[in-house]
């Protein structure tokens, strides 16, 4: 690419990493820019051991915007009538930026909550295959995946439900083995930190896309298994 080209795209990235931070400024420590920062870093590692493996043809600056802007519009805090993707758009067609309409399909497709409910038999075949093969939304994906899981994750699950004052542990609040993705958007309105390892993040490293992040899911989900371990144990007073 020129230097003129490079510029642009250092122009395009602080003005989204000042517009985002901003963003981020207004929302609880689960998702802050310490968050999309750690996002944006794991996205990029696993981008580049994709491109280690073959994959040249991975958009390293399109990883980086996408991950920065991934949170944008997500509707547990926004419930404006714009999706994530058409805020971003707009935002980067004023900075002139000229790839803002990939920015923008990456961003609305990142989301667990999302992957959770698609559908690859009866979903919009273009949809599906353009989800399925690109790499630059995976890479995404699966940090955005990894920072809710791991130790991070046990935080970040806390820290929510701490802003929705919603209880850390509830004893007769069985998990449910086998949610269906209905019964899951159903009960999430309410479920306890705990309540939500069971719902959700003990799944993740199930729906991880890329080598890399299936490497760093595995590690991560035992860690979170013996942290569950211990809260049981605890609560029954084991020793
Ligand atoms: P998605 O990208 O699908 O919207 P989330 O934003 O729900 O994913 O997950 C991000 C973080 O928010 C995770 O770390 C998760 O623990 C936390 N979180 C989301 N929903 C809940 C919930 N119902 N209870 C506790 N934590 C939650
Ligand atoms: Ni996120």
């Amino acid at each position: 690419p020129s230097e003129e080209l490079l510029l642009a795209a250092k122009k395009a990235l602080d003005a989204t990493r000042d517009m985002v931070s901003q963003y981020m400024s207004g929302l609880d420590p689960s998702h802050d820019m310490y968050h999309v920062d750690r996002v944006r870093r794991l996205a990029l590692d696993i981008a580049k051991d994709c491109i280690k493996n073959g994959a040249t043809q991975i958009d390293l600056e399109l990883v980086e915007l996408a991950a920065l802007c991934h949170d944008v519009g997500d509707r547990k805090y926004y419930q404006g009538k714009e999706t994530g993707g058409q805020l971003i758009e707009t935002f980067l067609n004023e900075q002139k930026y000229g790839k803002a309409d990939i920015v923008a399909k990456i961003v609305d497709h990142v989301g667990f909550s999302k992957e959770l409910g698609w559908n690859d038999e009866t979903d919009d075949k273009e949809k599906v295959q353009w989800r399925n093969s690109c790499l630059e939304l995976h890479a995404v994906q699966d940090a955005d995946k990894l920072d809710a899981i791991g130790a991070f994750g046990v935080l970040r699950c806390a820290a929510f439900s701490g802003a929705r004052n919603r209880s850390l542990y509830v004893p007769d609040d069985k998990p449910i083995e086998n949610i269906t993705q209905e019964e899951y958007l159903n009960k999430n309105a309410d479920s306890s930190a705990i309540g939500h390892f069971h719902e959700k993040l003990f799944r993740l490293k199930t729906m991880m896309r890329t080598a890399r992040g299936k490497v760093l899911a595995n590690e991560r989900d035992r860690f979170m298994q013996s942290f569950v371990d211990q809260i049981d144990k605890e609560y029954n007073i084991e020793s």
